[in-house]
């Protein structure tokens, strides 16, 4: 197996990861004794038809003749009993189902709700495919495994053990012939498996190489005429044509071939019975019914051995999938909510970072002892080159994550003790893609506070001015916005973040601009509804547009994970720093030098 093989697990075998699925499946270890009852009569039944012809063969079979009335009740019993079975095999096989489905449920309830308590900044753009991939697609594994191959292994295993021990109290000596040849079937059956995979692998490709080439002499007809190319295209159509043709035949060559290997072992077996069992049958004390029940039983043992060897690869994948699922379950929370929540106050706060570092589970620190006071009602400009940690310093004041060292304050509260309820109502952070969801502009600013009614929704879109442009919209306020909000400008999309903002009111507002260029129109739009925005709280921008610098009370200039500035705009330009430096270099860029 490769490293990205699907079924890959490190060094843990299927029992451990039984183990720890059984711990954190509660309804898997309910459901189960229930279900293998159930299983264990299920294979019970189906032993019935060879040990009532043992019986009917050795009891009503005697030197006499044949006792009819023994014969026909044993039968109508034996009719009964079969229809029986058949019944209870419809009930198991439907709690089978059930619980599977409960333990599938249980499981991507917890793994999403586990997901969301994770601290967001470990939620890089890769780890949330890996995440999301984890409670979708190997959930998804899982869910086919249950349906079919799970289903198989507890049946059938409990078949075979069954026909066994029955076999086994019969005549150990028969028994030990039937398994032993029964043993290279195994190992057989899953080679052939793993090269039937590998073929129909193989096929899809050539499936997709045979569509390309016609594809591209479809779309090139142009050229292909003008130069004269007919014939070598034609030609290597052909040839993707064939090779496909040849890779389909060995692919079924496989596939023709399991049945009749089964089948081929099981005669083996039967024949085998069959001539020891006539030779020293006598010598071992082993009925005639007994030696044909033994026939029936080894029928019994092929079909049950034949659907493990097929459902063995898909176990492989399953096991690997629920591994990586209980990975997430694992997956520590770092965010703890306080023992002994302390309340935040309403109206603007002071913030406080005393000694603060941080660095993000991958990679090395990259905030470095960050010291600051920004006083209550303050506006205050994050600014610095890409990467010097804006983003995570802002992050850092909304609790999306703790600092690995120090501490940050808001309102004299340590964030790690504030009520959570109060957090959420007090800090809001404006994320820089100012994320929404598919659902309309009125949906979008209403997540803003939880019970906010229409009214209020319009109220914050009017506060911040942008009545006008949302009547401008197709459906006004209640354009629907795309998935992610595509639908809408970057420009826009912030615009409809900020009303979200301004419905939460809250006592501490963090805004992390957009990097790319937004139109002069929106941009005017979004200035002046900042502004009103920022009114009245302690506002802590991430500018990019250094004009919403230049209209700050403070600048806090990053450079590599530390502040090595921080004052007022005119201050910070007479310095001739690093502040200076990127002042310069945005008006001889981006503002217009007149
Ligand atoms: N989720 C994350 N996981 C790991 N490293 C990150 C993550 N987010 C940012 N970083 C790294 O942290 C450093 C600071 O990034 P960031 O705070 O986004 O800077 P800025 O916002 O100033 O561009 C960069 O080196 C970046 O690569
Ligand atoms: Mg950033």
């Amino acid at each position: 197996m490769s490293a990205d093989d699907p079924r890959r697990i490190d060094g843990v075998g299927a029992l451990s990861v039984l183990r720890r699925g059984l711990a954190a499946s509660p309804e898997l270890s309910a459901g189960a004794w229930q279900t293998a009852l159930m299983a264990l009569s299920v294979a019970g039944s189906k032993l019935l038809v060879p040990l009532l012809i043992q019986l009917v063969m050795d009891l009503s079979i005697t030197d006499g003749g044949v006792r009819m009335g023994r014969t026909v009740v044993l039968c109508l019993v034996a009719l009964a009993l079969v229809l029986a079975s058949i019944q209870l095999g419809r009930v198991t096989y439907f709690r089978l189902v059930r619980t599977a489905e409960d333990v599938l449920l249980g499981l991507r309830t917890r793994a999403f709700a586990h997901l969301h308590r994770l601290s967001l900044a470990e939620h890089t753009a890769s780890r949330k495919g890996v995440l999301t991939a984890r409670v979708t697609s190997d959930v998804e594994t899982l869910t086919q495994f249950a349906q079919w191959g799970a289903v198989a292994w507890i049946i059938d295993s409990v078949q075979i053990v069954a026909v066994v021990a029955i076999m086994a109290v019969y005549s150990w000596q028969l028994t030990l012939v039937v398994l032993v040849l029964h043993v290279p079937l195994v190992p057989i059956l899953k080679w052939m498996q793993s090269r039937q995979l590998l073929a129909y692998e193989e096929l899809r490709t050539r499936v997709s190489d045979t569509l390309a080439i016609v594809s591209e002499s479809v779309h090139g007809v142009e050229a292909v005429r003008a130069y004269g190319y007919r014939e070598p295209m034609r030609r290597r159509i052909r040839n993707a044509i064939d090779a496909q043709y040849d890779q389909q035949m060995v692919a079924a060559r496989y596939f023709s071939l399991v049945m009749p290997t089964a089948d081929v072992f099981g005669v083996m077996a039967v024949a085998a019975v069959v001539g020891t069992g006539v030779w020293w049958g006598d010598a071992w004390g082993i009925s005639s019914g007994e030696l044909v029940a033994f026939v029936f039983l080894c029928n019994l043992l092929i079909a049950p051995i034949t659907e493990i060897g097929e459902v063995l690869d898909q176990t492989q994948t399953a096991l690997a999938g629920w591994w990586k699922v209980l990975d997430v379950l694992d997956t520590e929370v770092d965010l703890v909510d306080p023992v002994v929540p302390v309340a935040l106050a309403a109206g603007p706060m002071d913030v406080r970072a005393e000694g603060v570092e941080f660095g993000y589970r991958e990679g090395g620190r990259v905030l470095h002892g960050i010291d600051v006071v920004l006083p209550a009602g303050a506006s205050v400009a994050v600014v610095g080159e890409t990467g010097s940690g804006k983003t995570t310093f802002a992050r850092l004041l909304a609790r999306l994550a703790d600092p690995t060292a120090g501490r940050v304050l808001v309102g004299g509260v340590d964030l790690r003790e504030a009520d959570p309820d109060d957090r959420r109502r007090a800090i809001r952070m404006v994320p820089q893609d100012g994320f929404l969801f598919d659902t309309s502009i009125a949906e979008n600013v209403r997540y803003g506070r939880a019970g906010a009614t229409s009214e209020d929704v319009d109220a914050a879109v009017a506060e911040l001015g942008l009545t006008a442009w949302v009547e401008g919209l197709v459906d006004g306020i209640h354009t629907r916005v795309g998935e992610r909000g595509e639908g809408l400008s970057v420009g826009e999309r912030q615009l409809v973040a900020l009303a979200r903002a301004q419905l939460a009111d809250p006592g501490l507002l963090v805004l992390d601009e957009a990097t790319s260029a937004v139109d002069p129109e929106t941009e005017t739009t979004l200035e002046r509804a900042m502004e009103r925005l920022a009114a009245g709280r302690t506002t802590v921008s991430v500018a990019h547009r250094l004009s919403t610098a230049e209209r700050a009370d403070l600048v806090l200039v990053f450079d590599d994970g530390w502040i090595v500035e921080s004052g007022p705009h005119d201050e910070l330009v007479a310095l001739g720093g690093v502040y200076s430096g990127l002042y310069a270099s945005w008006l001889g860029g981006t503002r217009d030098p007149a």
